[in-house]
């Protein structure tokens, strides 16, 4: 599993301090910018997005002020699941019940030590398939439908 990672300007640090503890666990990463300078968020957001729906089993991480706007950008491309973590529940059960793809960020609203933690969660938690498959498959059927 590689991870995609990306941030506008608001997230450039934050995604520094993610980039360092993936390195640690030996997680290969792919930084898709930006490296500090002012940056539309919707344009990362497509890189790590396409690269994701491109690479099943890969995951993406993406970070801006609030996290917001990255998921909402990266939730139009097809074969993405782009969630807003912001606690460890959410970021627990988006893994074992929307097998989400992406996790997005904010670091605005995150301290540095919750945001390293929930992209532990978000690595470590598997997708726990069962009655979940169908409620998945069917947002696909919408990415067609629309
Ligand atoms: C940039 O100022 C800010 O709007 C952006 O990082 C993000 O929070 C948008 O959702």
């Amino acid at each position: 599993m590689k991870i995609w990672i990306g941030c506008d300007h608001a997230g450039y640090e934050r995604k520094q301090e993610v980039i360092a503890m993936l390195n640690a666990r030996n997680i290969e990463v792919k930084d898709c910018g930006c490296n500090g300078e002012r940056v539309d968020y919707p344009l990362i957001a497509k890189v790590v997005g396409k690269a994701v729906a491109a690479n099943p089993g890969d995951r993406g991480i993406l970070i801006c002020g609030t996290g917001i706007g990255m998921s909402i950008a990266a939730n139009k491309i097809r074969g993405v699941r782009a969630s807003v973590c912001a606690d460890a529940f959410s970021t627990k059960y988006t893994r074992l019940h929307n097998d989400a793809n992406i996790m997005c960020m904010g670091a605005r609203t995150l301290g540095g030590g919750v945001a390293l933690e929930l992209v532990e969660i978000f690595l470590d938690t598997p997708f726990e398939g069962g009655r979940h498959e169908a409620r998945v498959h069917m947002i696909t059927e919408l990415e067609q439908e629309w």
